[in-house]
C-alpha cells in the first residue's frame, strides 16, 4: 500500500484530487495536511473524513515538529505538496504570507522528507517528492509561443515568484542531494469547489446575484484553461512515473480571453435559469491588476509523450460541468462567501 502526505488537499485542487484518488485506488492511504486558511474548507472533503483511507490532519507546513512527527507515524513513499497561498491579488496586497507557505514551507517539507528518507548518502527506495507549481513560474507571453519546461523561470507577480523560489529549492535538493523530485507546471485550473476570488466561480456567483462583473483592464488578457480532474489526473501519473528530477507542464491547449469566459459565463446562465436581468450589461470593466500577466500558454508535448497523458474534458463540457456545480452548491457558496469573503471583496473591489 502507497502512503502519501499530501498538503492543502482542503483547498480547491487539492480536495478534488482527494476525490480523485479515493475513486480510484482501494489500497492507499492518504494524509492529508491542511491548515485550513480561509481558502481551505473540510466540507469540501466531508465524504472522506471517515474513511479509513484518508486522514485529515490540521497543521502548517512550515511546522517542523508536526511534519517529523507523521513521517515516523507514517512512513510516508510520495509527498505531493499543494499547500499554498494560491492567489495572484492577495499576493500584491500582502506578499509576506505567500514567503511564509510557499517558500519555507516548501523548504520544510523537503527537509523533513530528506531527514525521513535519506541515510549515510543514500536513498531509501520507491521514495518521490512532487511539488505542485504552476506557469506562472515562467511570466508571460506575448502573442506567440508557448511554455516549455525550458523556458527559462521570468515570475512577475509576489505569488509566481514564491512558487518559482520553492521550484528552485526543489530543485536544489535534486542537484544538492539527489532527492527524487518531480515539478508539475499547470495552466489556470477551474472545476468545482474553487474558491470564489478566482475568476470563474467569482464570475458565476456575481451573475448568478446580478452583481457587477468586474473585469480588469480590456478583458484580453488570455489564460490556458483545464479542467480540475484532468489535473488531478497529471498529478497522479507523475507521482507514479515521472522520471526523477523532471519537470512537467501539464495544459490542454485551451487559451482563451477573460472577456470570452465572462460572456460564456453570461450566457449559460442567462439560457439556464431564463433570467433577463443577467445580460452583458453587468461586464465592468475596472482598474487592471498591477504587473498583470498578458498571456499563458502551456506546451503539454513531454507529458503527453513521455507518460500518455492527454485533457479529456474539452472547454465547453468542463465548463458546463462547473456551472451546474455551482447551482447544485449553493449552500456552499453562501458559506464561503460569509465573514472573510465580504472584507476581502469590499477592499479587492471597492470601485464597483
Ligand atoms: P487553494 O488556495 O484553493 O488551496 C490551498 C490550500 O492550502 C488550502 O486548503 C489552504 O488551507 C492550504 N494551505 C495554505 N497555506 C498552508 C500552510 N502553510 N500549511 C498547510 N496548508 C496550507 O489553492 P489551489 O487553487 O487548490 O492550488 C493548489 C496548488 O496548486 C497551489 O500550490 C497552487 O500554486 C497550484 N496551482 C494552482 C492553479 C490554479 O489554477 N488554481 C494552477 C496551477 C497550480
Ligand atoms: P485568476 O482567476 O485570479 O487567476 P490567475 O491570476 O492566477 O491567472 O484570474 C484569471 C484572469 O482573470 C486574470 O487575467 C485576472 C482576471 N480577473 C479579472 O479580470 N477579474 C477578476 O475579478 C478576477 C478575480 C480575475
Amino acid at each position: 500500500m502507497k502512503r502519501y502526505l499530501i498538503t492543502g488537499c482542503a483547498g480547491f485542487i487539492g480536495s478534488n484530487f482527494v476525490h480523485y484518488m479515493l475513486k480510484k485506488y482501494e489500497d492507499i492511504l492518504l494524509v492529508n495536511l491542511d491548515k485550513l486558511t480561509y481558502a481551505g474548507n473540510l466540507e469540501n472533503i466531508r465524504e472522506w473524513l471517515d474513511d479509513k483511507r484518508h486522514v485529515f490532519v490540521q497543521g502548517d507546513i512550515c511546522d517542523k515538529e508536526l511534519v517529523t512527527r507523521l513521517f515516523s507515524e507514517y512512513d510516508f513513499d510520495v509527498v505531493i505538496n499543494f499547500a499554498a497561498e494560491s492567489h495572484v491579488d492577495r499576493s500584491i496586497r500582502n506578499p509576506e504570507i505567500f514567503v511564509q507557505s510557499n517558500v519555507l514551507g516548501t523548504v520544510n517539507l523537503l527537509q523533513c522528507a530528506k531527514e525521513a528518507w535519506y541515510d549515510q548518502g543514500t536513498w531509501k527506495t520507491g521514495k518521490k517528492y512532487l511539488q505542485v507549481s504552476t506557469d506562472e513560474v515562467y511570466g508571460a507571453l506575448g502573442k506567440e509561443g508557448f511554455f516549455m519546461e525550458t523556458t527559462p523561470l521570468d515570475p512577475h507577480s509576489p505569488y509566481s515568484s514564491s512558487k518559482a523560489s520553492a521550484d528552485l529549492f526543489v530543485k536544489a535538493f535534486h542537484d544538492t542531494y539527489g532527492m527524487p523530485v518531480n515539478i508539475t507546471r499547470c495552466s489556470n485550473n477551474y472545476g468545482p469547489y474553487q474558491f470564489p476570488e478566482k475568476l470563474i466561480p467569482l464570475m458565476i456567483n456575481n451573475v448568478r446575484h446580478h452583481k457587477a462583473l468586474p473585469v480588469y483592464g480590456d478583458g484580453m488578457q488570455i489564460r490556458d484553461w483545464l479542467y480540475v480532474e484532468d489535473h488531478c489526473k497529471a498529478i497522479d501519473m507523475v507521482a507514479n512515473d515521472g522520471k526523477d528530477g523532471e519537470v512537467y507542464n501539464v495544459g490542454g491547449h485551451n487559451e482563451r480571453p477573460n472577456i470570452f469566459i465572462v460572456k460564456t459565463i453570461i450566457e449559460q446562465l442567462h439560457d439556464r435559469l431564463q433570467d433577463d436581468g443577467i445580460s452583458e450589461e453587468l461586464i465592468t470593466h475596472v482598474e487592471d491588476r498591477l504587473g498583470h500577466d498578458r498571456r499563458y500558454g502551456i506546451d503539454p508535448e513531454k507529458i503527453r509523450r513521455d507518460l500518455g497523458w492527454y485533457p479529456e474534458t474539452p472547454f465547453e463540457k468542463g465548463i458546463v460541468l462547473t456551472i451546474d456545480w455551482y447551482l447544485e452548491h449553493e449552500e456552499w457558496m453562501k458559506h464561503v462567501t460569509s465573514g472573510e469573503y465580504q472584507t476581502y471583496y469590499e477592499k479587492m473591489y471597492r470601485v464597483v
